[in-house]
């Protein structure tokens, strides 16, 4: 009996001091805000986009609610924001105003608002214009787009870049839902992360309703001269013409895609699922914008080769979406659960061999990596203090996360894991999620539940330390083994290039095909692959990208000479043209081709891809 009470009471005193001394969230390194005291719950935007200036304008409008009574200041983080007014409501009263602090610029955190809060306050309206540099915005003269007409813009939140448009508690484990009105000129339309009507008549007026609560980074917005093309009952394409038709094609499996995972992992909690076609200078492949995901178009292969892209934006309407990293050192909770599922809804679609070949080539990706990363960034659950999370970006979350996500479905068998991650998904539902919360989590679940089959152990090394396992699953593909057995026979002067079978080969063939050719390769043997082939003028981007990256590494400077150039200008997915600009920078020859391209460049690429590239060809001191 004593016992029993005695436990009792221990349970209960651990409860309450950790109720007490736990804040409404882990402390966010990358934000300002004090949410733990008085929270923004709904957001109203009104704002007016003006292409001229290019900037928005208007009001952004709280509802609040006060954890904290002895709170007198509502915290939110802005960056380049010119405030002009808050306004404040008290019960029924009028708005009046009240004081605020903006506190001087931090390079990587952007600026502290400070808002007074009189007692009594439900609401909190902010006056303010965005500036024409806001690191979360692209504005693109008609110029820049495709249909040359009319001008573009769009948003990009994560990770901490929604402060340079709306200014927010802009840490992923807030939650709020948002309303908009939003005026652009007649002929453009708008689109949200939010509710799009089908049919919305295009008059320069838009409302918007997230009833939804998500996270300040998943708060998106795109104006231009957009039209709709549905593909299901509940999935459909915005795109400027010249695209609409190929994308709604190429993505016509996205409703599979939708039912695959639901089968999976519990329903699709958001509605419609649409997706948004933006310029080529989009820095992305995708974002996972809640019911409209943000796509390159660079991924319109013509041959669906490369809409892996899809089912990982659309695997993050569980994973990210509706359970959510709390911090951005816990990017693998997002990314590599998307990465996991992204695989599993492949294989259900286009089987188990396309799957599989994905694996691998995400895995050689991870392992090339690991080699030009310190080790910090090796590890999972990453440490962030003082840096920006844009800088700490890497394969890591993605790839190791998702090998730890198949370790675990090896051991504990689909039978097992399957529920447990359908399970993961409902229980966290709404809810943000961080690395010890997630160890409890599988503790409680798996490894207690299934005892001796994974250690604690283990998984702490999975999530803490910078070295892979050593029993890191190793998936591997029958269709590589023989194209690396060609390649190898080629090389060895064996068989020429008629003799292997790349009539059939499909893009992943050719992407292993190009990845691992030999560092002490002749540059003939490019141009015999380049005479057989044609690669400098392949379509497929993820190619091209492959092929010059080895003819810069190979010194075949015809491909360099008659592609290059336009291949960097004509995208802005960073990830395609980054490690080009890198391999430049190695040479000096190469440094004084790259920034000579740059100087036309610079102008059409994002903020975010400006500043990675500035570092790179180190125009940034
Ligand atoms: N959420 C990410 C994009 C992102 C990550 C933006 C971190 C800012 C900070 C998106 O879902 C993503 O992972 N995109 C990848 C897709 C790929 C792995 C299939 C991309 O853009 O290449
Ligand atoms: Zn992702």
């Amino acid at each position: 009996m004593f016992n029993k009470i005695n436990k009792f009471t221990a349970l209960i005193i651990t409860l309450v001091f950790s109720l007490s001394i736990l804040p409404a969230h882990a402390v966010d390194k990358h934000s300002y805000s004090n949410d733990d005291k008085i929270v923004g719950t709904h957001l109203h935007l009104d704002l007016t986009v003006l292409f001229s200036k290019k900037i928005m304008r208007g009001t952004a409008e709280y509802d609040i609610k006060i954890i904290d009574k002895t709170a007198k200041h509502f915290i939110l983080d802005t960056r380049d924001l010119e405030i002009k007014k808050i306004t404040v409501k008290i019960h029924n009263k009028k708005w009046q105003k009240t004081d605020f602090k903006v506190s001087a610029r931090d390079k990587m955190m952007g600026s502290k608002l400070t808002i007074a809060i009189p007692a009594g306050t439900i609401k909190v309206k902010i006056y303010y214009n965005t500036l024409p540099k806001a690191s979360g915005l692209q504005w693109l003269t008609p110029a820049q787009t495709a249909g040359k007409k009319h001008p573009f813009l769009f948003s990009q939140g994560q990770a901490i870049h929604t402060r340079s448009w709306i200014p927010i508690q802009d840490s992923p484990a807030m939650r709020l839902t948002y309303t908009a009105n939003i005026k652009t000129p007649n002929e453009l339309l708008a689109v949200m992360s939010a509710n799009n009507e089908i049919g919305t008549a295009k008059d320069g007026d838009y409302q918007f309703t997230m009833p939804q609560k998500i996270p300040p980074y998943l708060i998106a917005i795109g104006v231009g001269d957009l039209h709709f093309k549905a593909m299901s009952k509940i999935t459909g394409i915005y795109a400027e013409k010249y695209i609409l038709d190929a994308a709604a094609e190429e993505f016509v499996d996205t409703q599979a895609m939708i039912d695959a995972s639901e089968k999976l992992y519990g329903p699709y909690r958001w509605g419609r699922y649409d997706i948004l076609m933006l310029p080529p200078s989009f820095p992305f492949g995708g974002m996972e914008n809640p019911r409209l995901s943000f796509i390159t178009p660079t991924v319109v292969a013509g041959d669906k080769s490369l809409v892996g892209l899809i089912a990982h934006e659309l695997a993050h309407s569980w994973s990210g979406n509706l359970v959510t990293n709390s911090n951005w050192e816990d990017l693998w909770i997002n990314e590599g659960f998307t990465s996991y599922v992204e695989n599993r809804i492949m294989e259900v679609v286009y089987g188990k061999r396309r799957a599989v070949m994905e694996q691998v080539l995400s895995i050689n990706g991870l392992k090339n990596e690991l080699k030009t990363l310190s080790e910090n960034d090796k590890i999972l659950n990453l440490k962030l203090d003082g840096r920006d999370p844009d800088d700490a970006f890497s394969g890591v979350p993605y790839t190791k996360g998702q090998l730890f996500l198949m370790y675990l479905e090896a051991k504990f068998t689909r039978a097992i894991f399957d529920p447990f991650m359908k399970g993961y998904f409902q229980t966290f539902s709404f809810q943000s999620m961080d690395t010890p919360k997630i160890k409890a989590y599988i503790k409680k679940e798996l490894i207690d539940k299934h005892p001796n089959i994974v250690s604690m152990e283990e998984i702490n090394f999975w999530i803490h330390s910078s070295k892979m396992p050593e029993n890191t699953p190793n998936p591997t593909s029958d269709v590589f083994v023989k194209v690396a057995q060609g390649r190898t026979d080629w090389l060895a002067g064996k068989i020429t290039l008629k003799n292997m079978p790349t009539a059939s080969w499909t893009v992943h063939e050719w992407l292993k095909f190009l990845n691992d050719l030999p560092s002490d390769m002749k540059a003939a043997r490019m141009a015999e692959l380049d005479g057989a082939f044609n690669l400098t003028q392949s379509k497929n981007n993820e190619i091209a990208h492959i092929w010059l990256l080895q003819a810069l590494r190979h010194d075949y400077y015809d491909a360099v000479k008659k592609r290059l150039r336009n291949y960097i200008i004509s995208i802005g997915r960073r990830k395609l043209i980054v490690p080009l600009y890198a391999e430049l920078a190695t040479t000096k020859k190469g440094m004084v081709i790259a920034r000579d391209i740059y100087k036309t460049a610079r102008s059409g690429y994002h903020p975010l891809a400006q500043g990675t590239i500035d570092k790179v060809l180190k125009l940034d001191q």
